[in-house]
């Protein structure tokens, strides 16, 4: 591979994560590869297993008022987000106290299937929405493994566009 291809690929400026060490662990790590550095937050992300310097974990929990301002402490240390995953079980009650830390980040935000998209303002141009559905199999439906969640949030990361992982048709 060319040095210069490699220099493409690996440079994303700064990168906010919340809630991508569980399912998301795959995407996550694709993007502290790729990122100048990547603050990430959940309740114990300083557990997770990630060797890189320009990982930054943030261990804390987004039902705790000090939330906001521990994430906000970390970007002022790392500089303005670039780009932000989030996957959030109450995407409505957190994204407005978020939104001020994002500045003007791209975002991709992950909806389970029975999420509802959240009834706040979401500038379009910004926030790209994938949405978690299943996957219809010969002996009925299963649900999305975590390397196909991570694989089409790898592909929203990079092409910006919103799209539905797997199947949604019946999950509606
Ligand atoms: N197809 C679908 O629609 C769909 C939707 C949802 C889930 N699923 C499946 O269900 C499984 C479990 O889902 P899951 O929601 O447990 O997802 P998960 O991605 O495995 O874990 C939740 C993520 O959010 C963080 N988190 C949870 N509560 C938090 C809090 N209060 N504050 C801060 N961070 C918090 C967790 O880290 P910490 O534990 O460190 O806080 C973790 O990073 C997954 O394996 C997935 O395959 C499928």
């Amino acid at each position: 591979m060319s040095q210069l291809f490699t220099m493409a690929i690996t440079y994303l400026g700064t990168t906010l994560i919340v809630g991508g060490t569980g399912m998301l662990a795959s995407a996550t790590r694709w993007l502290v590869d790729r990122s100048e550095r990547t603050v990430v937050a959940s309740r114990r992300a300083n557990q997770f297993t990630c060797d890189d310097a320009r990982f930054v974990p943030v261990s804390a929990d987004w039902k705790h008022p000090s939330f906001v301002s521990l994430v906000g402490e970390a970007i002022k240390e790392v500089g303005p987000i670039q780009q932000a995953l989030l996957w959030l079980h109450d995407p409505e009650v957190i994204i407005p106290s978020l939104l001020p830390l994002l500045g003007t980040a791209r975002v991709v935000l992950v909806l389970g299937s029975r999420q509802a998209q959240p009834a706040i303002p979401l500038d379009a141009a910004r926030f790209t929405i994938v949405r978690l559905a299943s996957v219809t199999t010969s002996s009925g439906r299963r649900w999305l493994t975590h390397d196909e969640i991570s694989e089409g949030v790898i592909a929203a990361l990079q092409d910006g566009h919103s799209r539905i992982i797997g199947d949604i048709a019946g999950l509606q």
